[in-house]
């Protein structure tokens, strides 16, 4: 994709900074999320190449899960790396595609994110996507997978983009043009990434709704603790309010609560957001 580094690059340049899958077992801690769809699971489509979803196990009649797209660190093609981050962001009533296989090796790119997109615009409303709402599609990813979800930002079926522990690697100029919701969730000072999504976060113009949090845990964030730790917390509060449209869940950000959590929080323009309870 112009105006990107190619996926190999990418994991060269954020990759290192991702522990191997053997250290990510080691470190994985089981939960099968604590959002109120509860609980949540992985599995595979074999229409769906390359993918991985995360879903609510159990989905109350009546009720549509929205889409949040997922790049793991490293670009790494396994989609279990940082499975109980997804788990928990599941258990809150999304479905969530994630880019690799359980325990896949290689690597991603953004056109295999993107991929997704496509798939389930195709699915959603009818068989056993019959429970999934595809009009609200949020990309996110941590380090490497930012930098594909940063490329999903020009597909019109994306209406927010979430960094995670990752900014721009080259072609700064894109942060000045970003519109739509940007959401920033960093490691602090002694995350790799961490000077790239501030200057990021600082480039976006002025009016743009944004919010970024600092949580000082470096590069690896909390993604492999029970629940994805703090970052499954935030991420939580993150699909209530932009995928499920529970503004209530706003204040989590906006208030004391992330604070609380011991984020360091800025943000701006986050009243623009309105997002259709589901
Ligand atoms: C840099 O990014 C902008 C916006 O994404 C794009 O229009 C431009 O083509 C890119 N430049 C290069 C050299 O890739
Ligand atoms: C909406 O968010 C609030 C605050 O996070 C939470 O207490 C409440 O249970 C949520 N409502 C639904 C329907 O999920």
């Amino acid at each position: 994709m112009k105006g990107f580094l190619s996926a190999l690059a990418l994991a060269t340049c954020y990759g290192k900074f991702s522990a191997s899958p053997l250290l990510i077992e080691e470190r994985q801690s089981t939960g099968t999320g604590t959002g109120s769809y509860a609980p949540a699971g992985y599995t595979q489509d074999p229409t769906l190449t390359g993918h991985t979803i995360f879903a609510p196990k159990k989905v109350p009649a009546g009720t549509k899960l929205p889409v949040l797209l997922w790049g793991e660190g490293g670009c790494s093609a396994d989609s279990l790396q940082s499975a109980p981050f997804l788990i928990q962001l599941a258990s809150h009533g999304v479905l969530v595609i994630a880019s690799g296989t359980p325990k896949g090796s290689g690597s991603t790119t953004a056109a295999l994110m993107t991929a997704g997109t496509d798939w389930i615009k195709s699915r959603a409303g009818t068989g056993n996507y019959a429970n999934v709402d595809a009009s609200r599609i949020i990309a996110a990813g941590w380090s490497c997978g930012g930098i594909e979800a940063y490329a999903q930002y020009w597909d019109s079926r994306v209406d927010s983009i979430g960094i995670w522990s990752s900014g721009l690697l080259t072609n700064y100029t894109m942060a000045s043009l970003l519109k739509k919701p940007m959401f920033y969730f960093l490691g602090g000072s002694s995350d790799i990434a961490y000077a790239n999504g501030e200057r990021d976060y600082k480039a976006i113009p002025a009016g743009t709704p944004k919010w970024k949090g600092n949580l000082p845990v470096g590069h690896g964030g909390t993604y492999t603790q029970t629940n994805g730790g703090k970052f499954g917390i935030a991420g939580g509060y993150w699909v209530d309010w932009l995928l499920r449209g529970n503004a209530s869940a706003s204040s989590y950000f906006t208030g004391s609560r992330a604070k609380n959590d011991g984020w360091s929080v800025e943000f701006s323009n986050l009243d623009k957001i309105a997002v259709t309870p589901i």
